[in-house]
C-alpha cells in the first residue's frame, strides 16, 4: 500500500477525486495526509474522509526557504512514499525537492511541455491553439520540467472561457492522476 500525501492550495476538487479513488478498497494508494501552502478550502475534503491535514502558509515564513524548511518538517512527519502536488500553486522549495524527489508528481492543465507554470489554462486559449491537454509529471527543480509520466490532449471549444475549458481538462487530470498513482503503486513507473 503506497503512502501518499497530497499538497493543494485551493479548492481541491482534483483531491476530492483522488481522494474518492482512494477509499475504494482494491485501490493500491491511500493518502495519509492532506498539505496546502494557505488555509485551502480544499482542506475540508481531508476532513471528511478523516484524514490529517496541516497548512504552512507562505506568508508565515520570511523566505521561501524558510517555508520549504517548515514544509519538509510537516511531510516528513507522515513518511509518505509519494508526494502528489494537486493544484499547489507554489513552486516546491529545492530543500523539499532535494529531499523527496524523484517521489513527488505534480498534475497539469496543459499537454507539457505546452504551456507551463501557473496559467496553463488560460495561456493555451490566448494561444489560438484548438487542442491542449492534462499532463502528470514528475517534479525537478524547474518550472513544470520533470519526466512527462501521463498526458492527454484536450479539445478547446469555440467560446470556450478560462473556466469552461479548465472545468474540461480537470476531470482528465484526475483520471491520470488516479491511473499514474496505481501504477507507480504497483512498481510499473520506475523512477529516474
Ligand atoms: C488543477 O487544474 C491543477 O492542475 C492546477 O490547478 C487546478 C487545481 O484545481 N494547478 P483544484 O484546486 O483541484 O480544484
Amino acid at each position: 500500500m503506497l503512502n501518499v500525501a497530497v499538497l493543494i492550495s485551493g479548492a481541491g476538487s482534483n483531491l476530492r477525486a483522488f481522494l474518492e479513488a482512494a477509499a475504494e478498497a482494491d485501490y493500491p494508494a491511500h493518502v495519509v495526509a492532506v498539505g496546502a501552502d494557505r488555509d485551502a478550502a480544499g482542506l475540508a475534503h481531508a476532513d471528511d474522509f478523516g484524514i490529517p491535514s496541516f497548512s504552512v502558509p507562505y506568508t508565515s515564513y520570511p523566505t521561501r526557504a524558510a517555508w520549504g524548511e517548515e514544509l519538509a518538517v510537516q511531510l516528513r512527519a507522515w513518511d509518505p512514499d509519494l508526494i502528489v502536488l494537486s493544484g499547489l500553486m507554489r513552486l516546491l522549495p529545492d530543500n523539499v525537492v532535494a529531499e523527496f524527489a524523484p517521489r513527488i508528481i505534480n498534475t497539469h492543465p496543459a499537454y507539457l511541455p505546452e504551456f507551463p507554470g501557473a496559467h496553463g489554462v488560460r495561456d493555451a486559449l490566448a494561444s489560438g491553439a484548438t487542442r491542449t491537454g492534462a499532463s502528470v509529471i514528475q517534479v525537478d527543480g524547474g518550472v513544470d520540467t520533470g519526466p512527462i509520466l501521463a498526458q492527454e490532449r484536450v479539445e478547446i471549444e469555440p467560446g470556450d472561457t478560462e473556466s469552461t475549458l479548465h472545468d474540461r481538462i480537470k476531470p482528465v487530470e484526475r483520471r491520470l492522476l488516479i491511473d499514474v498513482v496505481r501504477r507507480i503503486a504497483a512498481g510499473d513507473l520506475a523512477f529516474s
